[in-house]
């Protein structure tokens, strides 16, 4: 934790070249949006009180996007800049003390280590102010960072108002700073709309503070794509790529085989345990939580769901929002849709689906099934084709089915139902009254054999 930094996130524009419908904030790389990316790694530097993202465009929506607790906002209804986006907090954050770091919430790619390295330049110097910046082959379109001859920066002259020699400066501002927060508010009145766009340029900032007496370092980054702020979807699908390489790396350093790594996805949030072995094209989402000794089959997809320890997925899988127990055996080729719990050591095989149902331990439904709303007991097997009849047309019902219970092939459970221990289905029942502990229930019409009937038809039909 460093000392007394309040974070401010700047969030409030549109992003006219996303071409979308959608503030550009709320655009999602790596499995989650842009703004919660740069929270969460404000998040690792200081509290959520000290942390307000300046909201403009869409307010509403990108205040309730961000899921910390205690992060604070900031409305800037009209967008005049940069400075004055910060201006607009003034209330809010001018009696916080220490110091005041500024960050976009479009660039979600710094390090919590880089923004440490910012913070800790600033702060163990008597520096008013440090900003980030990085030497680009090509700087077209950044602020240019201009530095007296001692080396501290003089000013930030922004492209449009840049002479040519100016603008052959290759060091460009990556718009990342962190201020002494006194210093800050004392001089920032003095930003003044005094350029073509008419708007407040934080980026006077150092030139107002070096005209004060004091001195603004910059801080350089070795690569700049680091501060990359994303502009249009080309550069969201770059990001998302780099996010998706920077997961993959830390897994495999945590000991996690991952079977041709490029075209695995992995979101942020999730966790995985070591050897555990995810499979070519597999997508692990949300927040899901993998065990240790796990395999997930080449091209499944796990969302928001736990697999405890030993779980085997296999390929062709779709495990959304469920619990799997450990050494359980899913797919491949099975769908829990929603919700569902499967117990330690049970079977889903495939072609089965599974929706807002417990399958118990060691239960097994092994081949084309479909369980709703259901809860089956330990030990009980599911046949293949068994279909809980879930739904009326108007309202879900439950099937319940005790433990060791047997259902047979293509029997047709009509809900709501209640099958008792180790009770017997015979394959092909319709069932829509209760069978009670041990019982065997038929529900079908008694087998007819007519003798010769075949051959007689044949001969039929030679005359
Ligand atoms: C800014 C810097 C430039 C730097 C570049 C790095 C200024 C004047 N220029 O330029 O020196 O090289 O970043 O990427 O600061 N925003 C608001 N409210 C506003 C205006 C902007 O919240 O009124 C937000 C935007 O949503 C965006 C961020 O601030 O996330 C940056 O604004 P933008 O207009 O894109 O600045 P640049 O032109 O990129
Ligand atoms: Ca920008």
């Amino acid at each position: 934790m460093q000392p007394n930094v309040t974070v401010v996130i700047l969030a409030a524009g549109l992003g006219t070249r996303m071409k979308s419908r959608k503030a550009k904030v709320l655009h999602r790389a790596g499995g989650k949006t842009l703004l919660q990316h740069v929270v969460d790694s404000a998040l690792a530097l200081t509290p959520a009180e000290r942390i307000f993202v300046v909201v403009g465009h869409q307010a509403e929506t990108v205040r309730a996007s961000v899921t910390t607790p205690g992060v604070g906002f900031i409305e800037q209804t009209e967008q005049k800049g940069t400075g004055h986006a910060v201006l607009t907090g003034r209330d809010a954050l001018s009696g916080l003390d220490g110091y005041l770091m500024i960050l976009y919430g479009d660039s979600p790619l710094l390090r919590v280590e880089t923004l440490a390295r910012l913070i800790g330049q600033e702060t163990s110097g008597s520096a008013a102010g440090v900003l980030m910046s990085a030497m680009m082959d090509d700087p077209t379109g950044y602020g240019r960072v201009i530095r007296d001859q001692r080396g501290n920066v003089r000013e930030v002259v922004e492209q449009k108002a840049g002479t040519p020699e100016q603008l052959a400066v290759r060091e460009a501002n990556m718009g990342i700073y962190c201020f002494r927060a006194d210093l800050f508010w004392k001089h920032v009145g003095e930003i003044k709309p005094d350029n073509p766009a008419r708007e407040y340029y934080l980026t006077d900032m150092p030139a107002i503070l070096a005209r004060a007496g004091h001195t603004v370092e910059a801080m350089q980054i070795a690569d700049p794509n680091e501060a990359l702020g994303i502009n249009d979807r080309a550069q969201l699908a770059e990001v998302d790529a780099i996010f998706r390489e920077r997961k993959r790396r830390q897994l495999m350093r945590d000991g996690v085989t991952l079977v041709k790594p490029e075209t695995i996805t992995v979101d942020a949030a999730v966790e995985i345990g070591p050897d555990t072995i995810i499979e070519a094209f597999a997508q692990i989402l949300g927040r899901t939580k993998i065990g240790a000794d796990c395999t997930v089959g080449a091209c499944s997809i796990v969302q928001d769901s736990v697999l405890e320890d030993g779980v085997q997925v296999g390929a062709f899988t779709m495990v959304a929002t469920s619990h799997v127990g450990s050494g359980a055996q899913v797919g491949p080729y099975a769908r829990l849709r929603m919700e569902n719990h499967v117990e330690a050591g049970a079977h889903i095989g495939n072609f089965v689906e599974l929706k807002k149902t417990r399958m118990g331990k060691g239960a097994k439904a092994n081949h084309l099934a479909y369980l709703g709303d259901s809860t089956i007991g330990a030990k009980s097997n599911i046949g293949a084709g068994a279909i809980t009849c879930n739904y009326d047309g108007k309202y879900k019902h439950p099937t319940r089915i005790g433990e060791g219970a047997f259902i047979g092939t293509n029997s047709t459970l009509v809900a709501p139902l209640e099958i008792g221990d180790g009770a017997y289905i015979a394959a092909g029942s319709v069932i829509t009254d209760d069978v009670p502990a041990d019982a065997l229930a038929l529900g079908r019409a008694r087998q007819a054999v007519k003798e010769e009937w075949a051959k007689k038809r044949r001969e039929l039909g030679k005359k």
